[in-house]
């Protein structure tokens, strides 16, 4: 007896495109078999002309809690990640106290536990003196060790070459980087202050939080993980020639790995005078040439995983002027229609883009029996209809800040069931009834 049965759909998975019905049980996915029409269930559905994934797995998230829940919190972000098709979310520590120590990251989990509709974990962030803390991390208590090697929102920015040193030479689970060096983007905002006073346009952005800034950062972080053999993970890649510290191919045996975004995948330098603040993030949206590398390294392996650095601020907070509109942008919701436009554009295939935001981040963060259409793993899905619309408009947004750098475009794919633990968390439009999220264990 199922609890769900899914007939007729079109999964995609490791590397295949397929045609399978799926039976769901205590949660997991019990069978994949080409025929489960007459087997027993509380609930069918027909699914033909629908493609079945595994849920996506975001490994960089903001969600805001605790301390700025104003511009976001656990229960509404985790909504509209599960109506963009996230199942399982990865969450950074630069919120209000900071998570930097054993006790911050079990408040999270309390915090989540009951209240996230998808599946949840949480980094502790490094600073300059919590190598202790570090150190002695249980590594079930958190999905990887977060360092800003630059300064970005928060007040996180770990500079001490000695304390970096030592972290990526104890740090007992993967450690993953924001890399940008912040005296060069010093001296850079020093020279826009110089030229336009306070009114810097946001096309300086780039220039500001410049190519030459992430390569010098994250060259170091390389330097220091292959000094002491550490797993990096560098995140959201936004220049061609970082891409220089990546090996194509599988993911499987690499010690370094980066990270591309969805909006550095989409936006260019092109889009700064249309959507000014609401695209400043750090590190900076760069030059058409620079996206259209790392989607190639997406393809080729160079990047291995693509995950949205979800980073709601208010409408309100975006208006300042250049310093003062703070960095980041909601991104949950339409992340994986964003992925697919790039499938219908034949710029990635159904496989790849499952590959980058589902096998992948599983293996690189160890997480057990998820990100895999497989009997056994946990019944998180996605239900995706490549040829129905989704119009991106204020009133469709789930977002606590109600905004999306995205309003107005119309994505050629639909999200139309989101599953998390077999759990009907978003159907056709709708949140589900319950709150289905579980905090994540790791093969570790
Ligand atoms: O744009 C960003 N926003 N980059 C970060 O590193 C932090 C994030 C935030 O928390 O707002």
């Amino acid at each position: 007896m199922y609890d769900l049965l899914l007939l007729n759909a079109t999964l995609v998975n490791e590397g295949r495109v397929f045609q399978a019905d799926v039976g769901i049980r205590d949660q997991r996915i019990a069978t994949i078999a080409s025929d489960l029409s007459s087997a027993p269930a509380t609930q069918v559905m027909d699914v033909r002309g629908l493609h079945l994934l595994p849920g996506m797995i975001d490994d960089q998230v903001h969600f805001r809690e605790p301390g700025l829940t104003h511009k976001g919190d656990i229960a509404t972000e985790s909504a509209a990640a599960v109506a963009g098709g996230i199942t399982t979310y990865m969450e950074m520590p630069n919120v209000n106290p900071l998570t930097i120590n054993a006790q911050a990251l079990e408040d999270k989990y309390q915090r989540a536990t009951g209240r996230s509709r998808a599946n949840f974990a949480f980094y502790l962030g490094a600073s300059n003196d919590n190598l202790e803390d570090i150190k002695t991390l249980d590594p079930q208590a958190a999905c990887g060790i977060k360092v800003f090697m630059g300064a970005s929102t928060g007040n996180m920015l770990v500079d001490d070459p000695q304390v970096l040193d030592s972290i990526f030479e104890h740090a007992p689970i993967i450690i993953v980087t924001h890399c940008e060096d912040s005296p060069t983007i010093q001296r850079n905002e020093q020279a826009a202050r110089e030229k336009y006073g306070e009114e810097v346009p946001f096309a300086e952005h780039p220039l500001i939080r410049s190519e030459e800034a992430c390569w010098k950062s994250s060259s170091f972080a390389v330097e220091l993980a292959k000094k002491h053999d550490a797993r990096l993970h560098i995140l959201h890649i936004t220049t061609a020639r970082e891409l220089a510290h990546f090996q194509p191919g599988p993911m499987k045996g690499k010690r370094i790995t980066g990270e591309a975004c969805v909006h550095h995948l989409w936006f260019s330098q092109e889009d700064y005078p249309r959507l000014g603040a609401q695209i400043k993030c750090n590190p900076a949206v760069k030059r058409a040439e620079d996206r259209d590398a790392i989607l190639q390294a997406v393809k080729d392996g160079r990047i291995d995983i693509v995950a949205t650095d979800h980073a709601p601020h208010t409408w309100e907070e975006k208006q300042g002027t250049y310093f003062k509109a703070p960095a980041g942008l909601p991104l949950v919701q339409h992340a994986l229609p964003s992925l697919l436009d790039h499938y219908h554009a034949g710029r990635l295939s159904l496989e790849t883009i499952v590959e980058k935001v589902c096998h992948n981040p599983a293996e690189a963060f160890e997480v057990k029996d998820r990100g895999y259409l497989r009997e056994g793993y946990f019944a998180d899905l996605v239900l995706v209809d490549l040829q129905a619309e989704t119009t991106v408009t204020r009133e469709s947004l789930l977002y606590k800040c109600g905004w999306s750098p995205f309003e107005g475009h119309t994505f050629k794919s639909r999200i139309v069931t989101t599953l998390v633990n077999g759990g009907i968390a978003w159907h056709e439009g709708q949140l589900g009834q319950g709150i289905h999220g579980q905090r994540l264990t790791f093969n570790r």
